[in-house]
């Protein structure tokens, strides 16, 4: 989950490498640094390293550069997400063999690191950093050893076999970037089950972990497939498989990216990602959903029938925010569709997968589309299913991403895209709006072609989802307002408890997950009916209860439960239409009066903004919480 940028060709290497880091540094923000190579001596035909990291923010690493230079046409960057050692400038890559001239830049997570360090040191060689990536420049300096004892001269070659055969060594996913400066004209790249790619610009070749990285250089990408490893020379690429196996494919065009990341006129990422959600529901609206579809049809997904049929239950496998948009999907292809279905945290599934159902689709939810777990989980999925042999028990998956050019895309064969457009700030919102979106769609594909709802219900929920995008608009402008000032009385909170029932119980439990993300609150999201069996323990006036009640099957049952909380003392915000239970409530954030099957697209709305201005309120630095990623591509 930390992000790698890497260049070869005519121009400094730096400046570049510094302007692709800044896009990558939603991946991580521990620490960042660079190596660049120059030619020191046409005759010998060197190199020289210069080496630099920082820890913090990447403008330590620019004011490094701008102080100390970093020369040369060759060089990898990198931003890091700690895992293994703490964010300090030790730790931070690039990390560099005994001779200090070659450097190694990874993300991902090297599992036998322990045993190879243990191998290393025994052989006589000292570590600097607690990474478990320093022992990657080890174990190719070894491998170059031997090569150039077996009278090989420094080369390309040497140094891209050197990597492939280190890979061999390797256990984990991960993506790394290597330069010696005995070959000052060789990048070397390679990838295991962590994305990279290859973008091809003018007069230069670059590579990255993620898109946004070569979007201001190059639309000309070539995605790594698992196992490659890469020399990126000026002249050309050539692509190894793990076998040392040439392989020649054709790079292909980036589309999609061209609202690629400025703030506008708004303070944070967050809050312009916030506000962007009527605007994408309109795109889906106008995608999915057009006038004059048959009510047998009613949506406008790119799958062929045989994709829905005989489907029999569904199971979803996701992370993080991407979950709870899962289980609010869930709710709508049982409750509304008729399919049982159920919710995976994709780490646990991984590990502790249900005994296998015939004929279940499965649904990866990614916003990134590179979350190692989900990845795995499906992957693990479709393995065992197909050596199952029954065909009835064959993979069938789909994939909810917003990046369609990202690795999911390349491992599940059906993809739903959900155009929310890039998003910066670490806490997702649009996304969620965009992945709520998609399930809306499958659940009314499903009940339509299963006829488990009437011509009519489907058509009401049609039409309540064309009216969602001017319906959201004004909302969203009245909650940031209304959230500026009911956010002051969070100045000293240190617990929040948010309850919901149904299909708002996952509303509550992303709005506990937005809160302590960005504004560092404890918050506990809660079905309300269960708080009666442990958290009213914690309730007293210091404790505000954030409680969402919208009409329908459970509306009086959340009232009741928002009752028991303020008779404790606590202080009663409602999520709630105007007009229909003010009095229980100490402040309303109301919601329109709409289904109940359409309340989570409301509800979130004041969840996102109240959470944002909190933050706000505290100074904190909203688009890149403490400690987190917007991609999580370790284990
Ligand atoms: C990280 C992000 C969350 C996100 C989760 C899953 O934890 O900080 O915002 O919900 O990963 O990410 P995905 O890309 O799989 O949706």
């Amino acid at each position: 989950m930390c992000g790698i940028v890497a260049v070869i060709g005519s121009r400094d290497a730096a400046p570049l490498l510094l302007e692709g880091l800044k896009q990558l540094e939603y991946r991580g923000y521990d620490s960042a640094g660079l190596a660049t190579i120059e030619f020191s001596s046409q005759a010998s035909n060197n190199g020289s390293l210069t080496c630099l990291r920082a820890g913090g923010k990447l403008v330590n690493l620019n004011s490094l550069v701008d102080r100390d230079g970093a020369p040369g046409q060759l060089g990898i960057g990198h931003t890091r997400w700690a895992t293994h050692g703490k964010p300090e400038e030790k730790n931070a890559h690039p990390h560099r063999d005994s001779s200090g001239g070659l450097a190694v830049v990874q993300n991902g997570i090297i599992e036998n690191h322990r045993y190879l360090r243990k191998e290393l040191e025994s052989e006589g060689v000292s570590f600097l950093s607690d990474t478990d990536t320093e022992v990657i420049p080890h174990l190719i300096a070894r491998q170059l050893q031997l090569s150039l004892a077996e009278g090989m001269s420094p080369s390309g070659s040497i140094l891209v076999e050197a990597v492939r055969k280190v890979s061999l060594e390797l256990k984990g996913a991960y993506a790394l970037a290597v330069i010696w400066d005995k070959t000052p004209e060789s990048l070397v790249v390679a990838r295991r089950q962590a994305p990279l790619l290859i973008g091809l610009g003018e007069g230069e070749f670059l590579c990255a972990s993620d898109t946004p990285a070569l979007a201001g250089f190059t639309r000309t990408i070539l995605p790594m497939e698992d196992g490659e490893v890469a020399l990126l020379t000026p002249l050309g690429i050539e692509l190894y498989d793990i076998r040392g196996e040439r392989q020649q494919r054709s790079p292909s065009l980036l589309n999609g990216l061209e609202d690629v990341v400025t703030k506008r006129n708004f303070r944070h990422f967050m809050l312009k990602e916030i506000y962007e959600q009527p605007e994408k529901a309109k795109l889906w609206v106008d995608r999915h959903l057009p006038y004059g579809l048959p009510a047998s049809s009613p949506i406008a997904y790119p799958f062929e029938n045989s994709f829905y049929e005989g489907i029999e239950r569904i199971q979803i496998l996701a992370c993080g925010t991407s979950r709870h948009a899962g289980m609010v999907g869930a709710y709508l292809l049982e409750q509304f569709a008729g399919i049982p279905t159920s919710v995976f945290y994709a780490s646990e599934f991984r590990y502790s997968a249900p005994p296998l159902a015939p004929n279940t689709l499965t649904i990866g939810v990614t916003q990134s589309g590179e979350t190692a777990d989900t990845l795995a989980a499906l992957a693990m999925e479709s393995r065992r299913r197909k050596s199952h042999g029954n065909p009835a028990f064959a993979p069938r998956q789909l994939g909810i991403t917003n990046r369609s050019e990202s690795s999911i895309a390349r491992q599940v064969p059906n993809i739903l895209d959900i155009g929310s457009g890039i998003e910066v700030g670490v806490a997702a919102t649009k996304t969620f709006l965009g992945q709520l979106l998609a399930f809306y769609g499958l659940a009314l594909t499903f009940a339509s072609r299963r006829k488990s709802r009437s011509v009519e219900e489907i058509t009401t929920m049609a039409n309540e989802l064309r009216n969602l995008p001017s319906q959201l608009f004004s909302l969203i402008e009245k909650h940031d307002q209304l959230s500026i000032s009911l956010s002051q009385m969070f100045s000293e909170t240190q617990n929040v408890i948010f309850l919901g029932r149904g299909i708002n119980y996952p509303i509550a439990l992303e709005g506990a997950l937005k809160l302590k993300e960005i504004s560092y609150i404890h918050a506990e999201g809660y079905p309300a009916g269960e708080m009666k069996h442990g958290p009213i323990a914690l309730l007293e006036k210091r404790v505000p209860v954030i409680s969402i009640a919208t009409p329908g099957v459970v509306f009086e049952k959340v009232l009741s439960n928002a009752q028991e909380a303020k008779a404790r003392d606590a202080k009663l915000i409602g999520v709630a239409p105007n007009g229909l239970a003010e009095e229980v409530f100490d402040a309303l954030l109301p919601i329109p009066e709409v289904s109940e099957w359409m309340s989570p697209l409301f509800s979130v709305i004041p969840m996102q903004l109240l959470s944002y201005h909190i933050a706000a309120n505290r100074g904190l630095d909203i688009d890149q919480p403490r400690n987190l990623a917007k991609s999580v591509t370790v284990e």
